[in-house]
């Protein structure tokens, strides 16, 4: 068959305006309930300094910088331009969380679904080092990972179906596994959307990371983290909602 190559991570891209459509602020509020939950417990009272890295249009991170003093970090200019205009408080800066290095520490390193754009141990652990390297001795890291090896049940299909003033948006996700033997998964995304000007049809590929629950662990202690795993109940969701959460050494 002569398949039509598909253009990948259009969604951080030219089709970034989707992102607060078809999946907004709002959607993240219980989510970021157990982050704040996380993140108290370990830190304790006070406006902590946090940084995101991979933080997207900052949907997750909206809900905690009324407790945090924030900075976020991200690869795209247009998903940049997405979290200042909705967190015009948060320092936005541009990088790639493998080799970030900002030359100062934080009270705590967020890395949100972002993390599933490790593809291999070795971009795992390059992640983990820039946590590591913007962390005094006793800072914190948490990671929510979007899927384990243990938990992922191949093919996943989601859908979501958005209507504002003047546009429709269905959206359609698969995701699989077209080789186990290594270490990503594809997911395809197809967009169908209507606007006053018409109806367009849009075709997204992301491929992200699938790593075991004892990778993660090895991988964060050898980047020097004392790590526990917390989880949660979470709507939606027909496993629990797991937060690594790693104490630099
Ligand atoms: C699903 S979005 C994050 C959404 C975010 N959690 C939120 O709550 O709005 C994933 C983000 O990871 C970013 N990303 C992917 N690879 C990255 C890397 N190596 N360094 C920094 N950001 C990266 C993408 O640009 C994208 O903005």
């Amino acid at each position: 068959m002569d398949a039509r190559p598909i253009h990948q991570e259009r969604l951080y891209d030219d089709l970034a305006w989707l992102m607060p459509l078809i999946s907004p602020p709002e959607d993240y509020a219980a989510e970021a309930a157990h982050w704040r939950t996380v993140l108290r417990a370990a830190l304790g009272g006070g406006r902590h300094h946090v940084l995101e890295l991979g933080a997207g249009g900052g949907h997750n991170f909206s809900h905690l910088t009324a407790d945090f003093q924030a900075t976020a970090v991200d690869l795209s200019p247009a998903m940049l331009a997405l979290c200042r205009q909705l967190n015009p408080e948060v320092e936005c800066l541009p990088g790639d969380m493998r080799t970030i290095r900002l030359n100062r520490t934080f009270d705590a390193v967020l890395i949100h679904d972002a993390i599933g754009y490790m593809l291999s141990e070795t971009d795992l652990a390059a992640a983990f080092r820039t946590a590591a390297a913007h962390l005094a001795p006793g800072g914190v890291l948490v990671i929510s990972p979007d899927r384990v090896t243990e938990s992922f049940r191949p093919p996943e299909v989601d859908t979501v179906s958005r209507e504002t003033e003047d546009s429709f948006v269905s959206y359609v996700e698969c995701t699989w596994d077209p080789d186990p033997a290594d270490t990503t998964v594809e997911t395809l995304m197809v967009y169908l959307i209507r606007r006053p000007d018409g109806l367009q049809v849009e075709l997204d590929r992301h491929v992200t990371g699938l790593f075991p629950r004892a990778t993660w662990r090895r991988l964060l202690a050898d980047a020097g983290f004392a790590v526990t795993v917390r989880r949660f109940p979470l709507a939606g969701l027909d496993r629990p909602y797991e937060l690594y959460v790693g104490r630099r050494r």
